[in-house]
């Protein structure tokens, strides 16, 4: 079975045709972060504008990658939500015009849960994507780490997901992206803390919120406030950013805050191997591409023999269509192009199996 996924739920537009769930035959993405530097995050009137600008030409590229006629897919799958709504509104506009016009059967998609599925993606000779070179086995532990979310599901099964740890503030990523632009460091906060941290050491040890609670959740208020303050001792003359005030301060901080966020989203995870002795681990979510946070993974896990780690590849951690394509598959739920709606603040809470989508509790 082949499916057409489009993605266009924040700042990229994507669009990839996957085949039985796994074997990326096509796979395009455009980002609009460049036009959301200058206004220093998802600005939501540019997002979706820029979404409208790009959806063809990224749906085009992907046919053009695919080398058959759109005829040939079988089903079209499309996030409906968690997003923004005006940009979410392009790709199902899109994915239904493609459904009327081709008769095609839609299948919606949570946005969140689709990122796990980055864990099964082949390339098209069936060559690993992956860590790892086998196929996850459940009872699988999800780490989704994300600009708006961070959660620890376990996942009995395709479409069996179960919320186990959450944030109780900020997401991860949300705290990288605000605490890289106290520095002065443009959007997305992630890549470029990434990029200046470098393999530099923690000197400034920010509080590592809720490390040592017995629950599975997270939280990046307290060490978001402790960053905010330790810029504050600096004086600041106004109009100027850290970065350009005092780099080496900038970097120092900039590497405190990546081992920070790394090692809650480790320690927590680790708790929750433990606890619940997972046959797989799957990261996902465009903050685990991050370098650090993989490499301090990957060292605990070697002590939990029992629990395989798979880390996608990069591309495939960050937004893209080919996670949406799988959970598709997986989670085949086809509809008319007129049940399709959107659902900008869908909640990861338990998967609804009559409509793909889930519920708030
Ligand atoms: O999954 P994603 O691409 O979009 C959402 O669903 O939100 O995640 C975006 C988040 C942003 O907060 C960005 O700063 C972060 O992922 N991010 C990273 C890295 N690449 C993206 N964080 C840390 N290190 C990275 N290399
Ligand atoms: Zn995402």
């Amino acid at each position: 079975m082949k499916i057409l996924g489009i993605e266009s739920s924040a700042d990229e537009t994507a669009a990839a045709i996957v085949a039985n769930g796994r074997n990326i035959l096509a796979q395009t993405v455009s980002s609009s972060q460049d036009i959301l530097i200058k206004y220093g995050g998802i600005y939501p009137e540019a997002a979706a504008r820029k979404q409208l600008e790009v959806i063809l030409p990224v749906l085009q590229a992907a046919l053009n990658q695919y080398k058959q006629p759109l005829t040939t897919i079988d089903a079209v799958a499309v996030t409906v939500g968690p997003g923004l709504i005006g940009s979410l509104l392009v790709g199902i506009e899109t994915a239904k015009t493609i459904a009327v016009i081709f008769n095609k059967p839609i299948i919606p998609v949570n946005h969140t849960l689709a990122h796990v599925y980055a864990n099964w993606l082949l390339a098209p000779n069936n060559s690993q994507l992956t860590t790892n070179n086998q196929q996850p086995s459940f009872p699988a532990l999800c780490l989704i780490v994300s600009g708006g979310h961070t959660l620890l599901l376990l996942m009995k099964n395709h479409g069996d997901f179960a919320v186990i740890g959450r944030t109780v503030d900020d997401a991860a990523g949300e705290a990288l992206d605000k605490t890289a632009r106290l520095i002065g460091l443009p959007y997305p906060g992630g890549p470029a803390i990434e990029k200046l941290a470098g393999d530099l050491p923690d000197h400034f040890h920010f509080p590592r919120g809720m490390i040592n609670s017995k629950n599975l959740d997270f939280s990046f208020s307290g060490f978001k406030t402790a960053v905010l303050r330790e810029i504050q001792k600096q004086n600041l003359p106004t109009n100027l950013q850290l970065i350009t005030y005092n780099s080496q301060l900038a970097t120092s901080i900039a590497a405190s805050i990546q081992h920070a966020v790394a090692e809650v989203l480790v320690s927590k995870t680790v708790q929750a191997v433990e606890t619940y002795k997972p046959k797989s681990l799957l990261i996902s979510g465009g903050v685990s591409a991050n370098i650090l946070l993989r490499k301090i993974l990957r060292e605990k896990l070697l002590q939990y023999p029992q629990t395989q780690l798979f880390i996608p590849e990069i591309r495939y951690s960050t937004d893209n269509a080919a996670t949406v394509a799988s959970f598709a598959y997986y989670n085949y739920l086809p509809k008319k192009w007129h049940d399709i709606g959107v659902y900008p603040s869908l909640s990861e809470f338990k998967l609804k199996k009559r409509t793909n989508l889930v519920k708030y509790e």
